[in-house]
C-alpha cells in the first residue's frame, strides 16, 4: 500500500488507458494512436467518437451507419426541454443547466453503447435548446439528416451553417475529446467504478469540467483580453494582475511544461476562420500580442515553471469567432469530451476495479466525548 502523501495525485497512474496519450514534456497528444494535429483538422466528430469507442476508424458503410445512430437520438425527452425552460426563465448559468439536463437523462436499454450515442448526441442538444430558450426563442427541433456538429450550429442559429464553420466547430471537438486522466474523466471513471450509471458519471463529469482551474478558464480568457483592449495596456494590466498573485487564464498546465500541442491546432484554426471576417481580424492580433506578453510575464514571476499558453486561449478566440458567449464556452467543451468521458467509463468498467485511495488521517485520536450541557 502506498503511503507516501501526494495530495494533487500528480505521481500517481490510475488508470491503463489507449485512448489517449499526454506527453507533458514533448508537448504531444496522441489520440488513439493518431498524433492530435494529424487528426483533429481532418475528422468528422462522428469519426473521432467511432475512433475512441472502437479503436479504429469506420468504413464509410459504418460510419453511414453509426452517424444515424447518433443523429437518431438527439431528441430530448419534454421534461428535459421544460427544465431547461424553467432555468432559463431564472437565468441559470449554462454550465448548471447542462448539468441538470444531462442529469435529467433517462437510461433506455441494457446496451452501453446506444445508451452512450444517446448521452453524446443530447448533450449537443440540450446545450443548443438551453442557449435558444435563454435568448428568447423557441427550441429548434434536430435535424437527423445533419452531422453533429452541423447540426449544432443550425439548433443554435435556426438556419444551416456555412461549412467553414462547421469544420472549425468539428477541429474544436476533436481537439479536447480526449486527454488522460483530467479531473473531469477522473471524476467520471470514479462513479461507474462504484457500477454506477453512465448519466450519473456524466452529471458528474460536468460538474468536475466547471471549475475554472479546468474547463471553466476560456471564458475568464477572454474577458481579460477585453479588458485589456489595447494592446499598449497589456503589459501593465497583467504585470498587475501578477503582482497581486493572480493567475492569468489560459496559462499553465499540470502536465505540458512546453505549449500545449492542441493550443497549436486550435491557433491554426482560429486563424483560418478570423482570416474570413475582416472584423475580427483586430481581436485575434490583440490576442497574439497578449499573448506574447504575457508569456514573458510568466516567465518573469514564475521563473524555470514554464508556464505556456494552453488549449483555453485558443478555445476562447475560436468559440467566440463562431458567434458563441463566453459563458457557453466550458459547455461546447463538455460537447466534445462527452465522447472521450464515455469511452473511459467503458474501460473503467471493463478493469471491474473500485477506485478508492487511501488517505494520510492527521487529525487527533482519543478524544473523549463532552456532553453538551458541559461544553463551554
Ligand atoms: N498564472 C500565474 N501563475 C500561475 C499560472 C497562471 N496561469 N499557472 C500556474 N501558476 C503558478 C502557480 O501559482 C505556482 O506558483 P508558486 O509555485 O509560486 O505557488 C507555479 O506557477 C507552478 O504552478 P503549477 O504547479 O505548474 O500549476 P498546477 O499544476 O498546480 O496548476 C493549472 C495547473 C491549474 C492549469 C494552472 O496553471 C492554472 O491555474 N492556470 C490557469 C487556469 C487555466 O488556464 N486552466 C485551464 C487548464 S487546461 C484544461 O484543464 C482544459
Amino acid at each position: 500500500m502506498a503511503t507516501e502523501l501526494d495530495i494533487g495525485l500528480e505521481r500517481v497512474v490510475a488508470a491503463a488507458t489507449r485512448l489517449s496519450d499526454v506527453q507533458g514534456q514533448r508537448g504531444r497528444l496522441t489520440i488513439a494512436g493518431f498524433p492530435a494535429e494529424e487528426i483533429a483538422p481532418r475528422a468528422t466528430f462522428e469519426e473521432m467518437v467511432y475512433l475512441l469507442w472502437y479503436n479504429r476508424l469506420p468504413s464509410p458503410a459504418e460510419l453511414t451507419g453509426f452517424g444515424k445512430e447518433l443523429a437518431n437520438r438527439r431528441d430530448l425527452p419534454d421534461y428535459t426541454i421544460d427544465l431547461l425552460r424553467s432555468a432559463a426563465a431564472r437565468s441559470v448559468d449554462p454550465m448548471d443547466a447542462l448539468r441538470m439536463g444531462v442529469a435529467s437523462l433517462e437510461i433506455r436499454g441494457s446496451d452501453p453503447r446506444t445508451q452512450a450515442c444517446s448521452v453524446v448526441s443530447q448533450t449537443a442538444t440540450i446545450v443548443a435548446t438551453y442557449l435558444r430558450l435563454q435568448s428568447g426563442a423557441d427550441p429548434v427541433p434536430p435535424d437527423p439528416e445533419l452531422g453533429h456538429a452541423a447540426d449544432f450550429l443550425r439548433m443554435v442559429e435556426g438556419e444551416a451553417p456555412a461549412p467553414a464553420r462547421v469544420r472549425a466547430l468539428e477541429t474544436y471537438l476533436n481537439t479536447v475529446i480526449d486527454h488522460g486522466l483530467n479531473a473531469s474523466t477522473f471524476a467520471a471513471r470514479v462513479i461507474v467504478a462504484t457500477d454506477s450509471d453512465m448519466v450519473s458519471a456524466i452529471a458528474g463529469a460536468v460538474g468536475a469540467l466547471k471549475g475554472p482551474l479546468h474547463g471553466g478558464a476560456p471564458g475568464p480568457a477572454l474577458d481579460m483580453v477585453f479588458e485589456i483592449g489595447d494592446i499598449d495596456h497589456a503589459e501593465p494590466y497583467l504585470r498587475e494582475k501578477l503582482e497581486r498573485g493572480e493567475r492569468l487564464m489560459g496559462f499553465g498546465h499540470r502536465v505540458y511544461k512546453v505549449r500545449d500541442p492542441r493550443a497549436d491546432i486550435l491557433t491554426l484554426a482560429t486563424r483560418t476562420l478570423y482570416a474570413e471576417d475582416q472584423g475580427s481580424q483586430s481581436l485575434y492580433e490583440l490576442a497574439s500580442g497578449v499573448e506574447t506578453i504575457a508569456l514573458q510575464l510568466l516567465e518573469e514571476f514564475k521563473p524555470g515553471r514554464n508556464l505556456q499558453t494552453n488549449v483555453e486561449y485558443y478555445t476562447a478566440l475560436l468559440l467566440h469567432c463562431l458567434g458563441f458567449s463566453s459563458a457557453v464556452f466550458t459547455p461546447i467543451f463538455a460537447i466534445g469530451r462527452v465522447a472521450g468521458w464515455l469511452a473511459h467509463c467503458q474501460e473503467q468498467r471493463e478493469t471491474g476495479r473500485l477506485i478508492r485511495p487511501s488517505c494520510q488521517y492527521i487529525g487527533d485520536h482519543d478524544r473523549i466525548w463532552v456532553p453538551l450541557d458541559q461544553r463551554s
